[in-house]
């Protein structure tokens, strides 16, 4: 990170494989630097207050609240946002395909973020029971569905052999999936 002489810094970070830089304020949330400084906008930006989840990035695999992060601290890291997900051919992962099968969304103003946080989750615990599931998207509000297709899609996509829902560098020991990771608190 570099600091430019009038206030500005510049941040460069890996975002979705690419190599990125780009100037922004030391107060700038990483949710304002990806979508109007890099053009990221499949993150979406709810409450603000990191209560909705709607703009949750994975960095460094790890599920985060973009909206409660300030870009200058994604220096050198690797981001991933919901364009991350389909393939280099524009195909859907077997979770955004199952997502579609299984209407798990309605507007989907909600669905990147839940999205992002299920692709560090299943990383993770890649054969999570329905209490799991719940529990990991206790940490997302969504004002149309009901979750209830939420939860099959998410099921199902977890019990694919697709290995685009647990892409490289996510995995992590089963088990290890704790409610706060997808909180505001990390
Ligand atoms: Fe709601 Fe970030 S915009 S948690
Ligand atoms: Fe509308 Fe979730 S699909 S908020």
């Amino acid at each position: 990170m570099k600091k430019l002489p009038h206030g500005q810094h510049t941040v460069a970070l890996r975002l979705n494989g690419i190599e990125r830089t780009a100037e922004c304020e030391p107060r700038t949330l990483l949710s304002d630097f990806l979508r109007y400084r890099l053009g990221a906008t499949g993150v979406h930006v709810g409450c603000e207050h990191g209560v909705c989840g709607a703009c949750t990035v994975t960095i460094d695999g790890i599920a985060q609240r973009s909206c409660l992060t300030l870009a200058v601290t994604t220096e050198g890291r690797d981001v991933k946002t919901v364009e991350s997900l389909a393939t280099a051919d524009k195909q859907l992962s077997a979770l955004q395909a199952s997502f579609r099968r299984h209407h798990a969304l309605q507007c989907g103003f909600c669905t990147p973020g839940i999205l992002m946080s299920c692709t560090d989750f299943l990383g993770r615990v890649p054969q999570p029971s329905e209490t799991e599931v719940r529990e990991m998207l206790s940490g997302h509000l969504c004002r149309c569905t009901g979750y209830t297709n939420i939860v099959t899609a998410i099921l199902e996509a977890a019990a694919a052999p697709d290995v685009a829902v647990r892409p490289e560098g996510t995995v992590r020991p089963e088990g290890t999936f704790q409610k706060s990771d997808t909180r505001s608190d990390v």
